[in-house]
């Protein structure tokens, strides 16, 4: 099971600090769930995590390894931390399979013929086998981004960050995306997802972390977190989204 820790991460964009110093720790089998207004510094958080952008000061480390320190290659990190966006990015002239094969072929240089069943099997986990042979713009936008996760499970994460990933989408298609995260979680896949989904961040996290100006000015279970918030601003967050 991995161990992903954050210590004292600072992020800044020119002046701007956007991270001020996060310490956050994501152990296996677990899902965290990130909430919080916008700009608060959810995607940045996630995006420092697979190495997506340098962070200025702190440690992240994954097993107890250094991740962070400049130079480290980020590659083997992404193929271990995979990552889905709010824009699901398939390629328009490949299939959905073709899209999934894509990065494992790349990466562990293995033969379609070796990889296509266990990719196909994915497909078929997700309750997309009819659609596998399909294009992008032949897919529903709930279809695709359930396509945008089967191919960065293709890689066999075994961490997942998702940035709100149903936040394009039109309401009657996030539940089916949303019903990939209750399966993943179900199969004890270690999670980090920025939402805005408070509900299902109840149903589902471990952990909420209510993020405010580049802090995590608050954390605890669902229960806790949006049952009875300690600070003012957390409150007043929730009282505006829920
Ligand atoms: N590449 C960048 N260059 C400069 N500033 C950036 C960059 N990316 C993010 N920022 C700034 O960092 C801050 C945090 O942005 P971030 O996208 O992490 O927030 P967020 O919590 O994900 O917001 P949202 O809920 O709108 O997605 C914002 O002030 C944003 O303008
Ligand atoms: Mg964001």
């Amino acid at each position: 099971m991995p161990t992903l820790v954050l210590n004292n991460v600072q992020k800044s964009f020119g002046t701007n600090p956007v991270l001020q110093g996060i310490d956050l720790t994501v152990t296996g089998g677990q899902m965290i769930c990130l909430i919080g207004a916008s700009g608060s510094g959810k995607s940045t958080l996630l995006r420092c995590m697979n190495l997506l952008e340098p962070i200025d000061d702190g440690t992240i480390t994954l097993d107890g390894v250094d991740i962070s320190e400049p130079g480290y290659d980020p590659q083997p990190v992404r193929q271990r931390i995979g990552m889905v966006f709010q824009s699901y990015n398939l390629f328009p002239h490949m299939t959905a399979l073709d899209n999934a094969l894509l990065a494992p072929r790349r990466v562990h240089g293995t033969s379609r013929t070796e990889l296509e069943p266990k990719v196909a099997e994915l497909f078929a986990r997700f309750g997309l086998a009819d659609r596998m042979h399909h294009y992008p713009d032949q897919l529903s936008g709930g279809q695709q981004q359930r396509v945008a996760i089967v191919r960065a499970l293709a890689m066999k994460p075994q961490i997942m960050l998702f940035d709100e990933i149903t936040s394009a989408l039109d309401p009657e298609l996030v539940g089916e995306v949303l019903d990939v995260l209750r399966q993943l979680r179900t199969e004890g896949m270690t999670m980090v997802l920025a939402t805005h989904e408070m509900g299902f961040a109840r149903e589902l996290a471990d952990t909420v972390c209510f993020l405010d100006r580049g802090r995590i000015l608050e954390s605890g279970s669902p229960e806790q977190l949006f049952g009875t918030p300690e600070q003012e601003r957390t409150r007043a967050f929730l009282s505006r989204v829920l």
